[in-house]
This record gives C-alpha cells, sequence and structure tokens, in this order.
C-alpha cells in the first residue's frame, strides 16, 4: 500500500491511503499486492512517502498444519516453515521495482541513506522481503556497483525484536493479549460462533483438531491456501469449505483482534502514531523521506481492520 503526501493535500491523502487500506481486506493476501502507476508530474512536490506491504509467498508454519494433514510430513525443502519461496521472491523483488518505477525521481539515481527509513518486523521472511524491495528500488547504478556483474548493493533496514516492538508488533504487548483473551473467550463471541457450529463441527471432524474459534480457522486458512500455493491438491473435503465459507470465517478473526478502541489503540496505535508524526513536519522545503514497512498479515490486516473503523479510534 502506497501513501504519499503532499503539503496541500494532507487530509484528501490521508483519507485516501485508509479508503484504500479498507478496500483491501483478506483478497489482498491471496492475489499479492498491487501497485499503482506512475504519476509523475506529481512526483515533483513529493516530500514524503509510506509504504506499508506484506511479505511474499511462503510455507506454511507448523501450526497452521492439523493431524490429518496428508501432507503433514512435507519438508518444504529447501525453504523450510514459515519462510519465502522463490515465487514470494519474485513477487517482493516486482514491488521494489514498480516502486522505483513510480519514484525514480524522488528516489533519485543513488541510493542516500538519509531519505530512506525501512523497517521489517522481526521474521526472516518480513526480513528478505524488506532486503528484496531495497534490492530492486536501489540497484546500484556504474558508480555504485562494487562487483562487476553484481546488480546489488547492501541497504540497510531496522527491526526490533518481537516483544519489544511497539510500532509494528503491538499485538503481541502482554496488556493486548490480555485484552484479546477476554474477546476471544467472552460470551458474545461464543454466541456469535454457535452460528457456525456445523461448519465448525465438520472442519473438526475432517482435521483432527478442535475448532472452536476464529482463531482456529485463520491458523488452518493460511496452511491450507500455502499448501495450494505450494503446487499440492488439497483433500477433497475441504470442497465443502474452501474457499469459502473458510475465508469469511478467517477474516472475522481480524474483527476479533480489534474489537475495542483499547485494543486498536494497543495494536497499531504506535504505528498510525509514527506516520502521522512525520505528517506533521512536512514542508515544501523538507528533506525527501520514503518509508517502508514490512508487515506480516495479522499485523497489516489488523491495520486494514482498524482503519475500516477510524472515526472510533
Ligand atoms: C508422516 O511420517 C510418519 C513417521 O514417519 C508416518 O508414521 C506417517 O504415516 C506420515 N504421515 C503421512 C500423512 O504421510
Ligand atoms: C472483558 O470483556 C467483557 C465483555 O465480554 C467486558 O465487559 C469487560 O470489560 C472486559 N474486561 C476487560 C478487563 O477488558
Amino acid at each position: 500500500m502506497v501513501c504519499d503526501c503532499k503539503q496541500n493535500r494532507k487530509v484528501l491523502v490521508i483519507s485516501i491511503f485508509f479508503a484504500c487500506l479498507v478496500l483491501i481486506g483478506l483478497i489482498f493476501f491471496r492475489f499479492g499486492a498491487g501497485t499503482q502507476s506512475a504519476v509523475s508530474e506529481e512526483e515533483k512536490t513529493l516530500v514524503l512517502s509510506h509504504v506499508l506491504f506484506r511479505h511474499g509467498n511462503r510455507t506454511p508454519e507448523p501450526h497452521e498444519l492439523y493431524p490429518k494433514d496428508p501432507y503433514i510430513n512435507e519438508t518444504y525443502y529447501p525453504y523450510g516453515y514459515g519462510q519465502l519461496t522463490k515465487a514470494g521472491k519474485q513477487k517482493e523483488f516486482n514491488i521494489g521495482r514498480a516502486l522505483r518505477d513510480r519514484y525514480k525521481h524522488f528516489l533519485g539515481d543513488y541510493f542516500l541513506p538519509q531519505i530512506v527509513e525501512a523497517l521489517s518486523t522481526d521474521y526472516y521472511r518480513t526480513k528478505m522481503s524488506l532486503e528484496l524491495v531495497l534490492a530492486s528500488l536501489f540497484l546500484p547504478n556504474k558508480e555504485q556497483m562494487f562487483e562487476t556483474g553484481l546488480y546489488w548493493q547492501p541497504v540497510p533496514y531496522d527491526y526490533l525484536p518481537s516483544n519489544h516492538d511497539p510500532v509494528l508488533r503491538g499485538f503481541m504487548c502482554p496488556t493486548y493479549r490480555k485484552l484479546y483473551n477476554n474477546v476471544s473467550n467472552s460470551k458474545e463471541l461464543e454466541g456469535e460462533l454457535r452460528n457456525h457450529e456445523v461448519i465448525l463441527d465438520f472442519v473438526s471432524k475432517n482435521t483432527g483438531l478442535s475448532v472452536t474459534r476464529y482463531a482456529d480457522i485463520y491458523d488452518l486458512y493460511f496452511g491450507l491456501l500455502i499448501e495450494e500455493d505450494w503446487g499440492l491438491a488439497l483433500p477433497s473435503w475441504t470442497k465443502e469449505v474452501w474457499p469459502e465459507p473458510m475465508n469469511t470465517l478467517a477474516v472475522q478473526e481480524y474483527y476479533v483482534m480489534t474489537k475495542t478502541r483499547e485494543m486498536r489503540q494497543m495494536a497499531v496505535g504506535y504505528f498510525l502514531e509514527k506516520v502521522r508524526s512525520m505528517f506533521n513536519f512536512v514542508l515544501p522545503s523538507s528533506p525527501r523521506s520514503f518509508q517502508l514497512f514490512h508487515q506480516i498479515e495479522s499485523c497489516l490486516a489488523g491495520f486494514l481492520t482498524l482503519c475500516s473503523s477510524c472515526s472510533s479510534l
């Protein structure tokens, strides 16, 4: 997702940013990140740009697999669990290329460290994704090339350890976890889930899991999605529930994650504050600034969900 800031269009741009974020939803994760085409006259007055995106295609995490999974022993060689695949690498590299295409004047011909701030979450897949975006965003020109034939130059990025990253990982905050557990175990949610009892029982029976929460469906959703992406044929029972209604039920988890105002503030408030605080200082004479944030889907989707209820932040 791309958000550009210009002095005279701050408010409009922010609201467009939110509006387009809201539109994306889970479909974004099925088809990957889209990019918009270049608007080069406008680029001349651009001083600040925020780009928030997800890592590319990956292999599953063990908790996304299920006891009766016919592919439970798949090793995902040579990647292992939870890692970026070749398709994922290509996707991220292409994102960097598209951003370069869109912002070529803004970014200039050389990589200058003071223009770019790149932040990742503390996952190999997001760090690698960010490296790939930066690789194609800053292909070295002749003067910066240090090894003949190597079209790559090092570009720094930062990350904070997962448990100490309020900006990109507010969901890890212990107080947030308490609030989440409270909502997750609430009578209200229990009642809501009762409406889906038949589906949850069907999925439980076929997976060997005890599927009682949206969070269970959410994990399973990614497991199945990734297996399919990896080229595995899903077992026939999935035909009854895949991709719908599992997709719709998995999306509900994002609303659980951002249920209360307090939860939303903790989960994405620091990120939003970081973005907002930069708008405050934007002047036509400001130095250029390009901000890149690499996320995993739960944070990004939490943010999208939050934006769909922005007025209640
Ligand atoms: C996975 O490996 C274990 C141990 O070798 C074996 O018992 C099991 O049948 C395998 N499962 C599948 C689905 O291939
Ligand atoms: C826990 O959730 C209930 C609603 O299910 C709410 O009334 C209560 O205030 C919550 N407690 C905390 C500590 O957030």
